[in-house]
């Protein structure tokens, strides 16, 4: 998602557009820009730059726009198109009169881009956006109001919009989609904006537009009409936020919100990928040919990343039957692994930034691998150095705890053992159906998660007061338990082991007693039973046991001290089920605990360096 402001007043654009853009920075920050409307010269202008809003205030600072009241703002967050000047906006036609902002992914954009190239319009930048700029412009006879009304009836896809013209230097253009646009009332000036952040410091008084409505602003009056140009009566809600908690849209925490957007990532990549029965893997660059030649896959990863591979070695195994080695990146970097031209090196990074996980790439390049990334940052350094890339567009992670970005890695890998099965292993073909069915219940599934949360919260508070914690988990939940321990223990600081179940008896068993809290990830599967044994291996010595079972499940009441239920899912699904629970009560224990949840002590969003 990106950020994109638009002013028009009796204020100073520049200022007013660059100090409203910095509050919506949370929303993308790989490239920014600013276009104005000189007031004098009546001749628009701009600056853009790659990198932090910080770049585009520099440059600012080095060669100022003129003074202006009207103006348009963007913080992007890359979806097609490197993070580049270039690609920055704001986007202009040919002519340079009419310049936009878009958040959003705009679908028809190939074609589009097609017909306006032959009718003579010179693109620049590798971006969708582009698109639709040349599209007004080549309706544009005089009137911006009615060239973006044409305009935006031809888009497919989401888009939030701002637009300036210089033959109309006292107005603003607006127009939504699928995406978020408001409108601030102000006094002599209005403004629109991506969220309401941007501007609660000059209005409190907002119109929240609606999907397919457009509106005019100037800085003394605000108009609202449908794309057909009716005029439509808006209601101006006042807002009592304060600017913090608007960027976290009402949410104590970008942890707690981003955990709350996982229904709606799920449902854009079930979307974007699941065709009917066949699984699009749009970015992976690599024929079916050449997926049906892979003979061994090797999946290189650090942290949460780690965890979603392993999940993925359990499914890809089981649907495909090609062999997966996994690997932290730390350590395939220096173990001189054995790979080869027959082998796949599947990189998963949120950032794509991580030090250890771009060095293990580059090991595996040398070694004649070929490399795909699953990645949520467009253009991003292991982007770059892969030969396919699937983005999860889980949009921005501001919280140091993957979540979101995790449960989307885990989806592609789901994304991808499916493929690989329909290729290499025509008896999966049974099982492919089933989960394919499933997997399209499960932003349903996480949102009647969400709606029990409270009891999550409560099952959390009641056990923070442990030292130490173990979650135990097998098969397919062994990842799980790892994941559920990682979480707790990085933003609450208490001592927390993933474990496999199985292994407890191996040495683990001897920490049990009264003071420990075990976590037991035990939902219904083949393998239910032996848990339910290891489970009474630690009742028998005291141990607490939080159990995270399937709904219905009464069998499991007697054992567990505390249960968490789930909706019943595909067994294989039931990773991504499971996660949500195991995100809720690390998240309340480190609310208890007081800790700094969003960025908890000694660590870092993206780790950079070894
Ligand atoms: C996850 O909660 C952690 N913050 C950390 O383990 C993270 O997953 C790891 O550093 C990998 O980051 P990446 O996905 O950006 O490569």
């Amino acid at each position: 998602m990106c950020g994109i402001v638009g002013y028009v007043g009796h204020q100073s654009a520049v200022s007013m557009l660059l100090n409203s853009l910095k509050k919506l920075e949370y929303r993308g920050y790989d490239s920014s820009g600013i276009g104005i409307v000189d007031a004098n010269k009546r001749k628009i202008a701009f600056r853009k730059d790659q990198g932090k809003i910080s770049n585009l205030e520099k440059m600012l600072n080095a060669r100022p726009l003129p003074e202006s009241h009207l103006g348009i703002s963007h913080t992007r967050w890359a979806t097609h198109g490197a993070p580049n000047k270039k690609n920055a906006h704001p986007h202009f036609d040919t002519s340079k009169k009419i310049f936009i902002v878009h958040n959003g992914i705009i679908e028809n954009y190939e074609s589009l881009k097609k017909d306006l190239i032959k009718k003579g319009h010179k693109f620049i930048s590798d971006t969708d956006t582009e698109v639709i700029v040349h599209l007004i412009s080549d309706f544009y006879n005089g009137d911006i109001f009615h060239a973006t009304q044409k305009a935006v009836k031809k888009l497919r896809g989401a888009f939030a919009l701002g637009v300036i013209c210089e033959d109309s230097p006292e107005q603003l253009i607006a127009a939504r989609i699928g995406s978020p646009l408001i409108i601030g009332v102000g006094d002599h000036e209005n403004f629109i904006a991506s969220d309401v952040p941007a501007i609660l410091e000059s209005t409190n008084k907002i119109i929240y537009l609606k999907d397919g409505q457009m509106a005019t602003l100037t800085s003394d009056r605000v108009d609202v009409f449908d794309f057909d140009g009716k005029p439509v009566k808006a209601k101006v809600d006042e807002v009592t936020f304060s600017v913090d908690a608007v960027q976290k849209q009402g949410f104590d925490h970008f942890m707690l919100k981003e955990i709350h957007e996982q229904p709606a990532v799920l449902e854009q990549m079930l979307k974007a990928r699941l065709k009917g029965s066949k699984v699009s893997l749009e970015g992976l660059h690599l024929t079916d040919q050449q997926l049906k030649d892979v003979e061994h896959v090797f999946i290189v990863a650090c942290g949460t990343a780690y965890h979603a591979g392993l999940v993925g070695k359990y499914i890809i195994e089981k649907l495909a039957r090609t062999p997966v080695s996994i690997d932290v990146s730390s350590e395939f970097r220096y173990r001189d692994p054995i790979i080869d031209k027959k082998t796949l090196v599947v990189a998963i990074s949120q950032s794509g930034e991580t030090a250890d996980t771009l060095a293990a790439v580059r090991e595996a390049k040398n070694k004649g691998a070929k490399v795909v990334s699953i990645c949520n940052v467009v253009g991003s350094s292991l982007v770059r150095e892969s030969d396919g890339v699937l983005y999860t567009h889980a949009g921005p992670e501001i919280g140091v705890a993957s979540t979101k970005a995790y449960t989307a890695q885990v989806m592609m890998l789901f994304f991808m053992a499916i493929k690989f099965s329909q290729i290499k292993n025509e008896k999966g073909s049974a099982l492919t159906k089933d989960l394919m069915a499933a997997m399209k219940e499960l932003p349903a599934l996480y949102t009647s998660i969400l709606k029990s949360k409270r009891g999550i919260a409560q099952v959390a508070r009641k056990n923070s007061h442990f030292g130490c914690f173990l979650f135990l988990g097998r098969n397919i939940n062994f990842p799980s338990a790892l994941e559920g321990a990682l979480k707790l223990k990085e933003i609450s600081y208490i001592p927390a082991e993933g474990y496999a179940a199985g292994e407890m008896k191996h040495g683990p068993i001897a920490l049990i007693d009264e003071y420990r809290a075990v976590v037991c990830v035990v939902p219904q599967s083949d393998i239910y039973e032996k848990m339910i044994s290891n489970i009474q291996e630690i009742k028998a010595r005291k141990g607490k046991i939080i159990a995270i079972a399937t709904e219905g499940d009464q069998q499991i009441k007697p054992h567990a001290n505390h249960v968490v239920y789930v909706p019943r899912t595909h067994e294989l699904l039931t990773p991504l089920v499971v996660a949500l629970p195991l995100q809720l009560i690390a998240y309340y224990i480190s609310v208890q605990q007081g800790c700094d949840v969003d960025q908890p002590r000694n660590l870092a969003k993206s780790v950079t360096v070894e």
